[in-house]
């Protein structure tokens, strides 16, 4: 029996990645088109590996309408996920126009073309960057979307209001969108993981990079915040189980089960975790010194947030699996792997 396919648009970038290996450990075939603009092809090698499948990589800039349609020209699938985005909070503050042109131009052509070749299902790529500082935790998908406090966080709340109204017209279509918490980790197989350019802004890169000898110092932003530490709290989400919420919400609209043509789901664990408490967890697990210090807080930040991810586990039928441990012990396994450390 031929297996569905999912396109998969940012499919070479670090989420797309292990997405590609969830969806093909599932049963579906995968077709990726990536710009590699933060990416390399040799992710999709990894993924070859790991899987022994066949997977098409296009070389497309979804923004390029004309590119982008050939691929629907030339595959057949029902479904979609997009990750397809620029995802650098600081630097969407000094270049807005590239976040909102890249962000929803893309998002704008994939509807436009699954909508042209009837191709249903789409998951999108959603952040808990939509609830801003939230007053109540946990936070649910009822809990009310806040003011972005970024162009980033602009496009991932303009996305969802894109989605939602063309999803009003489109009815004969089907959107998911999953607001993930902080994703880290890497695959247990170390040959996939998060690849950041330069110098690391998000924190579990820069912890690993920083117990690599590659950065001197972690510097932890702010103790002083009305936390139990004083460290800022996330829901830091394994990137596999991440990975698996995808396949998850594919085998829901392929089988049938969406209660509506759009829908939102939490993916985070429902454990908030500090950075104190991360930083001394990943020197506990991997069993190394890790030189950090007390710095002032970072601008912007958020002080608390976590997932209910009850929706997620109850109507979804996913739940987050890996302990903070085994993830932790996965991103250095990754690090030592890209660097070559024994
Ligand atoms: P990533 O940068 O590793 O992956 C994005 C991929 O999309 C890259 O391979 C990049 O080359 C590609 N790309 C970007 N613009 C493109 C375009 N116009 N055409 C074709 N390819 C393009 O990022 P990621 O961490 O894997 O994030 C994936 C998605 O999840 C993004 O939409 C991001 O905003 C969202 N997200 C990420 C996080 C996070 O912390 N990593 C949290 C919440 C949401
Ligand atoms: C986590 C915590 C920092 C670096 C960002 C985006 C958000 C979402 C996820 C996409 C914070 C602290 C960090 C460091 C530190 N992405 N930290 N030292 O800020 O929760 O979210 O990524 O949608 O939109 O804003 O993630 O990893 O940057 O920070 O102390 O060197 O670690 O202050 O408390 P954040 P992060």
């Amino acid at each position: 029996m031929k297996k569905e396919c999912v396109l998969v648009c940012g499919g070479a970038g670090y989420i797309g990645s292990h997405t590609c290996v969830e969806l093909i450990q599932a049963g579906y075939d995968v077709v990726v088109v990536d710009n590699f603009s933060n990416s390399e092809p040799s992710a999709i090698d990894h993924v070859r590996r790991i899987t022994g499948a066949e997977i098409p990589l296009i070389e497309a800039d979804c923004c390029d309408r004309e590119a982008f349609r050939k691929v629907f020209e030339k595959y057949e699938f029902n479904s979609a996920i997009h990750f397809a985005a620029s995802k650098a909070v600081g630097e969407s503050v000094q270049k807005p126009m590239l976040y909102y042109r890249n962000n929803l131009t893309s998002l704008m052509n994939l509807i436009d073309l699954m909508h042209e070749f009837n191709r249903p299902n789409l998951v999108f790529s959603s952040s808990c960057t939509v609830y801003g500082e939230p007053k109540k935790q946990p936070v649910t998908e009822q809990t009310p979307r806040q003011e972005a406090t970024s162009p980033y966080g602009n496009t991932k709340k303009i996305s969802e209001d894109i989605l939602r109204d063309a999803m009003k017209a489109y009815t004969d279509m089907k959107t998911i969108a999953l607001r993930y918490f902080n994703p880290i980790g890497a695959h247990p197989s170390a040959l996939i993981g998060e690849l950041p350019r330069g110098v690391p802004q998000n924190l579990v890169p820069y912890v690993t990079q920083t117990a690599a000898g590659i950065r001197e110092c972690l510097s932890i932003f702010g103790d002083d915040y009305p936390t139990p530490d004083g460290s800022c709290i996330r829901d830091y989400i394994d990137v596999v189980d991440l990975a698996k919420a995808h396949v998850a919400a594919i085998n829901r609209m392929t089988q049938g089960k969406s209660e509506a043509n759009f829908e939102v789901f939490n993916i985070g664990t429902g454990r908030g975790v500090s950075v104190l408490e991360l930083a001394n967890k990943f020197q506990q697990v991997n069993h190394l010194k890790l030189n950090y210090k007390i710095a002032p807080r970072r601008e912007g930040d958020i002080i608390a947030i976590w997932a209910d991810p009850t929706r997620a586990n109850t109507v979804l039928g996913w739940k987050a699996e890996r302990t903070l441990d085994e993830t932790l012990e996965s991103a250095w396994n990754w690090e030592k792997h890209l660097r070559g450390i024994e």
